[in-house]
């Protein structure tokens, strides 16, 4: 069963360019991934005309959650 949390990061956007959800980059960090870098790589975000201004703050905020 999915937590509420879980259930609003898949209807909140990660990276509004490319349509991928939060949940994509949640995702990406529960599986490793330890900087926006590595992040980008593992969801495809970054590459939109955003330049990481707006998810670069979201991949941080979620890198100091997990204690990374
Ligand atoms: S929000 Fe799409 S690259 Fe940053």
């Amino acid at each position: 069963m999915a937590t509420e949390e879980e259930i609003l990061a898949r209807l909140k956007p990660g990276c509004i360019c490319k349509g991928i959800k939060l949940y994509k980059i949640q995702l990406a960090i529960d599986n490793g991934a330890t900087s926006y870098e590595e992040v980008a790589k593992a969801t495809g975000i970054g590459g939109g005309s955003c330049k990481s201004r707006r998810c670069g703050e979201k991949v941080a905020a979620l890198l100091r959650a997990r204690n990374h």
